[in-house]
């Protein structure tokens, strides 16, 4: 069933606002930076534990109220479309041999059926060219984006803490975090003018700036509520840093009319495009569960004990 249009609290005015029902997870990059792991498997179905990054993403979104999660994908991707559809045969075999976990791990958190719709992004032009290849399917909504190379591990999930603050502040609003300044050139960055320190207002954005000309340390993770107008905007921009359509050149086209905001979110992000942060967040998710902490934890001190 449709959630219904809420009346949100804004800044003291009660306003109509329609919900977050749609989300949008780009996967259609070429994972460059993890080759040869990506030569013929995507880099989200690359396993942290013993999960492809696209279902914590999917199941971090699906947690947070999102009714429909759009998949931007590009050839030779098809097992993410797999990975969320039945395995009859498997289903079948671990039934018959009685291994109802197992069996329980390949169907608890199947989506319902039409939750998760699949397009394809012919070429890979960039991040903003693969959520504006969603346009069609998110009509007059706001809707999220989630990169799910960007693994966060927090309770309640990073999308939901951020619906919640969307719900009090509307516009546009980003998951951001401080990062060494010699790193800034590796995100968007805001330009602040309102701290609380939790929640930051921008009147600027630069995508990955000089370090010497950044203007603050904020970046952008992997996580975006945004309005519909930043489509709009999408089919406008040209190319920019990298030679591809840039989700922030976009969004910051909007800033002269939607509100755009940062919030400091609870939780620890694990860059799992790079092979470092990769690494840590199969340790850190192994460690957080209880049935492995103690096994892995010994392994850790024995090793660094050398
Ligand atoms: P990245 O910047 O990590 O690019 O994209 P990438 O191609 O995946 O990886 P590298 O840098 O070559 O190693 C961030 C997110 O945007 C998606 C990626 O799949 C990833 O989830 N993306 C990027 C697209 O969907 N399409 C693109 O054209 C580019």
């Amino acid at each position: 069933m449709l959630t219904p249009h809420r009346v949100f609290k804004l800044k003291g005015i009660s306003k109509m606002m329609k919900p977050v029902r749609k989300a949008i997870l780009p996967v259609g990059g070429l994972g460059t930076r993890f080759l040869p792991a990506t030569k013929a498997m995507p880099k989200e179905m690359l396993t942290v534990v013993d999960k492809p990054l696209i279902q914590y993403a999917v199941e971090e979104a699906i947690a947070a109220g999102v009714e429909q999660v759009i998949l931007v994908s590009s050839r030779g991707k098809s097992s993410m479309s797999d990975h969320f559809d039945h395995s009859y045969e498997l289903e079948q075999v671990l039934l018959e041999r009685g291994k109802t976990e197992a069996y329980k791990s390949i169907t608890e958190w199947l989506p319902e059926p039409g939750q998760v719709t699949v397009l394809r992004q012919q070429e890979p032009m960039g991040l903003g060219h693969a959520v504006w290849c969603a346009r069609n399917l998110i009509g007059d909504e706001p809707f999220a984006v989630l990169l799910a190379d960007d693994m966060i591990l927090a309770e309640p999930g990073c999308l939901a803490q951020m619906i919640e603050a969307f719900q009090e502040y509307g516009g546009n609003l980003v998951a951001v975090e401080e990062v060494p300044r010699q790193n800034v050139d590796r995100y968007g960055i805001l330009d602040v003018v309102e701290d609380d320190g939790k929640i930051a207002r921008a009147n600027g954005l630069v995508e990955k700036p000089n370090p010497d000309a950044a203007p603050s340390n904020l970046a952008i993770i992997g996580r975006y509520i945004l309005q519909p107008d930043v489509m709009a905007e999408l089919s406008n921009v040209r190319k920019g840093a990298g030679g591809e359509i840039q989700l922030t050149d976009a969004m910051a086209r909007t800033l002269n009319r939607i509100f755009f905001r940062g919030i400091r979110f609870e939780g620890r992000r694990y860059d799992c495009g790079s092979k470092e942060g990769f690494v840590q967040a199969n340790v850190a998710f192994a460690i957080a569960r209880e049935d492995l902490r103690e096994g892995v934890t010994d392994a850790l001190r024995e090793f660094c004990n050398g």
